[in-house]
């Protein structure tokens, strides 16, 4: 199976969705949203910036290549009686199911970075994008010391070198990455504008807890954790993420886990 697709299938994302739904929310509330607005958001999981934006009145298209997330979003999206707002299966490198210039927002959080071929990415948001539209990518950073750039980190230190021409996801966090892949698009750099922001990780239990949920559900974490086992290194990758996890710990209350992490927001004018 193709592994990116296969990574994202293993587990199950919707449990560390649910604690990042505050911050999904918030980004949403700043994305100027108006009724009717046709939005695509892209790697778009089971809905946390999908849901909130169909709240606002955008009529919302969501594209995931798990199969289950979509079942997932699609399912949140009926309870809530959410008739603008629906998802389906697709690769962010190549949206040949969709037409051109047709979304005014396109928006991937934290979504299509994890896709390969970052080129054909950047060519395929653009082109779906309409004129005078908007590209809005939420992307973790490289070398951050902050919760998920860690996690990712140390999670590479412990599985296997990836397979040779493998671009490494977190280069869309890099500004000069950005640019020169939207420039290959076709968009000029003074198009493209950079924000670093926080999205927080809201948890009700511990910040081991939390890293278990991470441990159980979160694909990253899960393949590190396969590969550590193999190497009998499994108890030192849990106290290296169980040390992470409660260092950045924010929260004041015993029981509850608040865990702020950096991002790059990139937002590019069509
Ligand atoms: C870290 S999750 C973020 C999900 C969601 N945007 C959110 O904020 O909760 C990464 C998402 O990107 C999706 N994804 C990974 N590779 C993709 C690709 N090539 N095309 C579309 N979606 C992809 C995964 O299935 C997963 O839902």
């Amino acid at each position: 199976m193709n592994p990116n697709k296969a990574l994202w299938e293993k587990g199950d994302f919707t449990q560390i969705a649910a604690s990042m739904r505050r911050s999904g929310e918030a980004l949403v509330k700043e994305l100027g949203i108006v009724n009717g607005l046709k939005v695509l958001d892209l790697g778009c999981g089971d809905g946390t910036t999908a849901v909130p934006a169909a709240r606002l009145g955008a009529d919302v298209l969501g594209v995931d290549i798990s199969s289950p997330l979509v079942a997932a979003g699609n399912a949140r999206a009926q309870e809530l009686g959410l008739t603008n707002c629906r998802f389906q299966e697709g690769d962010a490198s190549d949206l040949h199911e969709l037409e051109n210039d047709s979304f005014d927002l396109v928006v991937s959080i934290f979504g299509a970075m994890f896709a390969p071929r970052p080129f054909d990415v950047a060519k395929e948001v653009v082109r779906v994008t309409r004129p005078g539209g908007r590209i809005v990518m939420g992307n973790w950073i490289p070398g951050d010391p902050t919760l998920v750039a860690q996690i990712l980190k140390i999670s590479a230190s412990y599985s296997p070198p990836p397979p040779e021409g493998f671009v490494s996801p977190m280069l869309w966090g890099v500004e000069a990455n950005v640019i020169e892949r939207f420039a290959g698009a076709g968009v000029p750099t003074d198009k493209v504008a950079f924000a670093r922001e926080t999205y927080t990780f809201d948890f009700p239990g511990t910040p081991s807890e939390l890293l278990a949920t991470f441990k159980s559900f979160y694909g990253p974490t899960m393949n590190a954790f396969d590969a550590a086992t193999a190497d009998g290194r499994e108890a030192e990758l849990h106290s290296e993420l169980t040390e992470l996890f409660n260092a950045q710990n924010t929260s004041p209350i015993a029981e509850f886990t608040s865990i702020p992490a950096t991002f790059l927001h990139v937002t590019v004018s069509v």
